[in-house]
């Protein structure tokens, strides 16, 4: 894989993106910058982190084949990727929030933005965000956040960890044109954060309510099986798992 190594850019994915206009990238290329001074984050959050501590790193990959309605694939594919490369470098009790957090217990320690490439309706690449916490210490604020050195007390060495997370990215995405989706789905909620216990969402109303965790639809759906029985499907939007 091309790999692209800088000090300070204003977003990796911003930058693969307008590269993909430029030269119509057909191949995996890889940037990662020490510092972003306007990383993004889901929904449309800034992602912070401190410079030079962490990793701050985007894919672009091609795809070939796979229709939209099954982007969803995608996002499981990096987040189970991700949680092998972590599981390599001996990281503890890893699990995946829906639909692409990676957690050790209750903290967030990676954060996922995919971002499709689309022409005239058929999916042609995705640009693939990843900012993982590394061997920063302070989250002042935030609460929920930790790092890998916060969490095993080891100091690691970025472009180590880097190496180690894009080859299982490639592994798992040369995967993805021959594994069922079964298979996938199947090992996409064996790490399900809160899978099969009670716990308590927010709706977009501002209300809680209690659900169980069951499965994720194709389509990237969150299945909760309500206190009155009946199971429910929401997306991203509708639905915060608070604990
Ligand atoms: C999230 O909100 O959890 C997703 C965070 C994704 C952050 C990464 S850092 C590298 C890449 N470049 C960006 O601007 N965002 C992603």
């Amino acid at each position: 894989m091309r790999i692209i190594k800088v000090d300070a850019i204003e977003s990796t994915n911003t930058f693969l993106r307008n590269l993909y206009r430029e030269e119509r990238l057909d191949m995996p290329v890889c940037i990662s910058a020490k510092e972003q001074t306007y990383g993004r984050g889901q929904m449309g959050t800034t992602w912070i982190s401190e410079g030079g501590k962490n990793l701050t790193f985007s894919v672009f990959m091609p795809i070939n084949g796979l229709a939209l309605a099954d982007q969803f694939q995608i996002s499981m594919t990096v987040a189970t990727a991700l949680i092998r490369g972590l599981q390599f470098l001996q990281i503890p009790r890893l699990a995946i929030k829906w639909p692409n957090d990676i957690l050790s217990d209750k903290y967030k320690i990676c954060g996922i933005l995919i971002e499709n490439i689309v022409k005239n309706g058929s999916l042609e690449g995705v640009v693939i965000g990843i900012g993982l916490n590394v061997n920063q210490l302070n989250f002042e604020g935030l609460e929920q956040a930790s790092s890998l050195k916060k969490l095993t007390g080891v100091h690691y060495d970025l472009d180590e960890i880097l190496g180690i997370l894009l080859q299982k990215i490639e592994e798992y995405f040369c995967q993805l044109a021959t594994r069922s989706y079964p298979t996938l789905k199947k090992e996409y909620e064996s790490y399900l954060f809160r899978k099969n216990k009670p716990s308590t969402f927010k709706n977009i109303e501002g209300d809680s309510f209690v659900g169980i965790i069951d499965s994720v639809t194709p389509e990237g759906k969150l299945r909760v099986l309500l206190e009155d029985e009946v199971f429910k499907d929401f997306d991203l939007k509708e639905i915060k798992l608070l604990y």
